[in-house]
């Protein structure tokens, strides 16, 4: 069995030493792999989130198209394409859209970000932030779900999109009542090096210390590495390799021989232009022909296109079908079938008119449950106990508590419910103090229903 990876690369910039060291080449060579079914996309609809210039859009979707491919991504093996030429993807961001909660998204962390800066300026707490922006995890979430990734590496800023892809997931599936999606599973790359810049903090495009991977060319890269921030030994002095941008970044492009003829020489004390010139040397041995093959694809636009087209052909080949079964699933089916003599209440089967328990046993084998309204939001989550039997009796006795009788109790971001001086489950946290009394209404609302219907 191979395990679907999937990942996508937002088109924006230009590809620097970072983007390859960092996320190009791990990734080229995990598709490599036999029990690998890699799934690798430009998220160009994600890039219109952040930029809104149509030459820089058509611009970057070219080079990092090119950028890959030149690095050896293999689009016969690998399912390489555009985001923007699979359809399913909107149409499935519409679905997800649906039924993820808006306090969900107010919690993800860019929207957050955007809203503290506004505030903190004394703006309006959505100053200039678009729908797309507030809307970025969603769509990110039909970029996986629409073809049943299994894993997602990302850098560690993304894990948050991968657990909510995770909880939209989990709500359609509930409240749908099958398991249409996998839930995709964040894979963070621990051993992968993260390159420092020109000024030895982190290689970003918004520090401004990058060094090109292909851009401007050869000359172009060594001048830029000779703009690496050393300290002001002289030559002949002992440099500390520990301390040191440049070392660093020579360690991710070689062997453990040279790394360690390399240090010996900064401890021998070799001067800083010429260590520079090392690095240079050994960057251009893996750069060059890279950029040889970069250069080519650059100038034949028409071919990347066509790849790029035979890529969504191949996606499209898993979204398209799981597409029409979740329509089925919602509701959107085709009228010719329907009979006349039909009734509307026979449609619809009574599955999600009850609230739900739905037990299981935790990382630490303790046996737990949790309740969910009629739509699928999670209300409770019980005490961890080491025998079902009393997990079992506490579902019934809420069953049987009402709303009134149940001792329920606000805890900062959510609530408690207590049974004779224990507490025995808690709410999921909320975004604010409004949104979690409000879920402790549903609750109670939720153990009127249970007691009513036993
Ligand atoms: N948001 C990701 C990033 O900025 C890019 C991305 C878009 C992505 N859709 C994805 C990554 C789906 C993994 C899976 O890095």
């Amino acid at each position: 069995m191979q395990t679907r990876v999937l990942t996508g690369i937002t088109t924006t910039g230009t590809p620097h030493l970072g983007n390859y060291v960092g996320a190009i080449r791990p990734a080229v060579a995990a598709s490599r792999r036999a029990d690998v079914d890699a799934f690798y996309f430009m998220a160009d609809y994600h890039a219109l989130i952040k930029s809104d210039n149509p030459e820089r859009i058509e611009r970057s979707r070219l080079e990092i198209a090119a950028t890959w491919l030149a690095a050896g991504l293999d689009p016969d093996r690998v399912t390489f394409y555009r985001q923007s030429d699979i359809p399913e993807i909107p149409e499935l961001t519409w679905f997800l859209t649906c039924v993820t909660a808006k306090g969900l998204l107010n919690r993800a962390h860019a929207y957050k970000a955007s809203v503290d800066k506004n505030t903190e300026a004394g703006e309006d707490a959505d100053a200039g932030v678009t729908a797309g922006l507030y809307m970025y995890p969603v769509l990110m979430a039909a970029d996986i779900l629409a073809f049943n990734a299994h894993k997602v590496p990302v850098g560690r800023d993304q894990i948050q999109h991968i657990e909510m892809a995770r909880d939209i997931a989990q709500r359609f599936n509930h409240i749908y009542g099958r398991e249409f999606f996998v839930l995709p599973e964040v894979q963070i790359e621990e051993q992968v090096a993260t390159l420092p810049g020109l000024d030895g903090r982190k290689m970003s495009k918004s520090y401004d210390n990058t060094i090109p991977l292909f851009a401007g060319g050869a000359k172009h890269l060594r001048e830029t590495i000779m703009r690496i921030v050393t300290d002001s030994r002289a030559p002949g002095e002992p440099k500390n390799p520990d301390d040191s941008a440049l070392f660093t970044i020579y360690q991710a492009f070689a062997s453990a021989d040279e790394t360690a003829a390399f240090r010996q020489s900064l401890l021998d004390g070799i001067g800083w232009g010429e260590a520079k010139q090392r690095l240079f040397e050994r960057i251009e041995t893996d750069v060059a022909p890279m950029r040889e093959q970069y250069e080519a694809l650059i100038a034949k636009p028409a071919a990347i296109e066509d790849i790029l087209h035979e890529g969504a052909q191949k996606a499209r080949a898993t979204a398209t079908p799981l597409l029409a079964e979740l329509r089925e699933a919602i509701g959107l089916r085709s009228m010719a079938r329907i009979q006349p003599s039909q009734k509307a209440a026979k449609a619809t089967p009574a599955k999600d008119s009850k609230p739900r328990f739905a037990s299981f046993r935790d990382d630490e084998g303790q046996f737990r449950f949790r309740l969910f309204a009629t739509d699928g939001e999670e209300l409770l989550l019980s005490a961890p106990f080491a025998d079902p039997k009393a997990a079992g009796m506490l579902q019934k006795r809420l069953r049987t508590l009402g709303g009134a009788a149940a001792d329920l109790a606000a805890d900062g971001q959510g609530a408690r419910l207590s049974l004779d001086g224990n507490v025995v489950a808690s709410t999921p946290a909320q975004a604010d103090a409004a949104a979690r009394d409000a879920l402790l209404q549903r609750l109670r609302d939720t153990l009127d229903q249970l007691a009513a219907q036993d």
